[in-house]
């Protein structure tokens, strides 16, 4: 409990204050809970004794009246400030969070975990915000009040005050049990919800290839085996949840009556005078309530807790450094330069010793068997991954020197896999600068031969596409990322594979996109097409995470190698037009 305060605490930043005052707010009102029994203590103890005036009854009447009233107020400060902060503290979590992730490196991504972030973005904090910061200060004010209820039976009689330290001791035994069992169960939960929600969007974002390859049994079976993976994992953690719940109950029963029964029995002995007795009945139904409702609500706070781990676990995933203040300048230095570079995505070396140099306005291309590691080299020079060993240097600076921002700056990239988003066709164009006037975005569109299928479109720039781009076809949606990388205009351009599967008119028009983008620029071309590339200054074939040959066309084909091997057959089946 106290160490959840200090984790809710750590992440509340400038609203901290806010949850010192909610609590605040609560503990008063706990205090106030109080006065009813008090008084009503007072005015019957007086009224036996037979000096209770008129004036006495009035005052403790207003003194009742007034108790309630500013309970009341104080309720609903407390429940002001900690809702209002769960709110604000998230919504600037998550402005963190989304600051963070976009610092993670791609492999983050790749492995699985949008499961992962989807759960803690649309689980976690939301239970946290919505619950949990009410639930802390109620159970703050719980435990003042159990606190309190011990002391007025230590003033009515010391063996009262004893046993009832040791009733609420055996509840606080048995309730620290529950939350040890509830805090693995709560692992298990939101590690069920979390496979849920990767199943959920597994399915949902492949269900065109479920289709076609009649697999919507198999895949089902996978979906409705998390939903009841799901669903036993929550049952257990009833099923374990309620026997300690139940105990915490009995004990709360039990011991009512052991407090009725000493009570009584110190009376009737006379160890115990009257007021104190009539005392002790007043709060008898009130002396272990505290407690027990604490531990009413402790289910929600180790799901919390859970959530708590969660989140910062996310938080906790090393961001790429980014702490290169260089900025690039015109220099002689090759526009590109790997050294020696060495890099593993897990344990084995995907690629080995790669060195090879790209000067200004150069075209190299990359090309050889697949999974020989070109997509990789490709992606290292965005920093989507760092290298392990070596270096490479953007106009003689080690890419790690220099800013995120200004790599990415200088870098567009056009790959086989587009991912459009589900807004107008406008701003997915625009994203390549988001500045650009609405002039240039369509000028853009024209250089990436995207203008004449655009205005077919219902609203035209204006029509909202769907998610991913699936309302255009795969050479539709490839021109609309070259008019994104058009407009972006940044001197090195990455090519990976993109005119890869689409039909031959849609190729002849990404091609002219393609040649409008690269005017003058760096170009570093991935190419399954040998006869796009003839024409490169460099080729580079890549073998096994190796430079197996390099060098022009004409240098490559005079060797008996790979490239000429390549080249070759291509010829002999495709007669060059594939
Ligand atoms: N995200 C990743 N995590 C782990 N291994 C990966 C990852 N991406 C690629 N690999 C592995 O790295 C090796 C090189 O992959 P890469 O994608 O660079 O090859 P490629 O030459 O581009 O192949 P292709 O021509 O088929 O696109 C392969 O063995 C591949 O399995
Ligand atoms: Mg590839």
């Amino acid at each position: 409990m106290i160490g959840m305060i200090r984790r809710i605490l750590g992440v509340s930043g400038k609203y901290r204050g806010r949850i010192y005052g909610a609590m605040g707010c609560s503990f008063l009102k706990g205090l106030l809970m109080k006065v009813p029994i008090i008084l009503t203590y007072f005015i019957v103890t007086t009224y036996i004794d037979g000096t209770l005036t008129k004036k006495t009854a009035l005052y403790g009447a207003f003194a009742l009246a007034a108790s309630i009233i500013v309970q009341a107020i104080f309720q609903y400060l407390a429940d002001r400030l900690q809702s209002g902060a769960g709110y604000l503290i998230f919504a600037d979590m998550r402005m963190k969070l989304g600051e963070h992730l976009r610092r993670l490196p791609m492999g983050y991504f790749t492995e699985g975990n949008i499961g992962k972030i989807s759960s803690v973005l649309s689980t976690d904090m939301v239970f946290i915000e919505e619950n949990c910061m009410m639930v802390l200060a109620d159970m703050m004010s719980y435990l003042f009040s159990q606190a309190i209820m011990i002391i007025f039976m230590f003033v009515f009689d010391w063996r009262l005050g004893i046993v009832s330290l040791l009733i609420t001791g055996c509840m606080v035994l048995l309730g620290r049990g529950m939350m040890k069992n509830d805090l693995v169960h709560s692992d298990e939960k939101q590690e069920a919800a979390e496979i849920q929600t990767q199943a959920v969007l597994d399915f949902t974002e492949g269900i065109g290839i479920i289709k076609t390859y009649n697999l919507l049994g198999d895949k089902s079976k996978e979906l409705t085996d998390s939903f009841d993976t799901n669903c036993r994992v929550n049952l257990d953690f009833e099923f374990s949840h309620h026997p300690y719940k139940r105990g915490v109950f009995l004990i709360y029963g039990i011991g009512t009556v052991v407090m009725l029964a000493l009570s009584a029995f110190l009376y009737t002995k006379g160890y115990m005078e009257r007021q104190y007795f009539f005392g002790m009945l007043l709060c008898l139904f009130d002396l272990f309530v505290p407690i027990k409702s604490f531990y009413d609500q402790e289910a929600r706070l180790t799901v919390m807790s859970a959530c708590m781990d969660r989140i910062e676990a996310l938080f906790a995933e090393k961001e790429l450094d980014d702490s290169g203040t260089q900025q690039l300048s015109e220099t002689n230095a090759p526009e590109i330069e790997y050294r020696n570079v060495t890099f593993a995505y897990d344990k084995n070396d995907i690629l080995k010793n790669v060195s090879f140099k790209a000067d200004k306005g150069t075209m190299t291309a990359l090309v050889g068997p697949s999974g020989g590691g070109k997509s990789t080299i490709a992606s290292l020079l965005t920093r989507f991954w760092d290298v392990k060993s070596g270096e490479i240097l953007l106009r003689g600076t080690d890419i790690r020197k220099i800013p995120l921002t200004t790599l990415m700056d200088n870098i567009s990239m056009v790959f086989q896999r587009v991912y459009l988003f589900q807004d107008t066709v406008y701003h997915n164009i625009a994203l390549g600068r988001p500045d650009a006037s609405r002039e240039e975005v369509i000028e853009a569109a024209k250089k990436a031969r995207c203008y004449d299928f655009i205005m077919e479109l219902p609203d035209g720039f204006d029509t909202v596409i769907g998610e991913g781009g699936a309302s255009l076809s795969g050479g539709q949606v490839q021109r609309l990322s070259i008019a994104r990388c058009i407009l972006k205009d940044s001197p090195i351009v990455i090519l990976d594979e993109a005119t890869a599967s689409v039909d031959a008119d849609n190729e002849s028009y990404i091609q002219q996109a393609i040649s409008e983008l690269c005017k003058g620029k760096t170009l570093l071309v991935i190419a399954h097409r040998l006869n796009t590339i003839t024409h490169a200054d460099n080729i580079m074939v890549i073998k096994d995470g190796q430079i197996a040959e390099s060098g022009d066309h004409e240098k490559l084909m005079r060797q008996d190698g790979i490239y000429h091997s390549m080249v070759t057959k291509r010829a002999v089946s495709t007669g060059w037009k594939n």
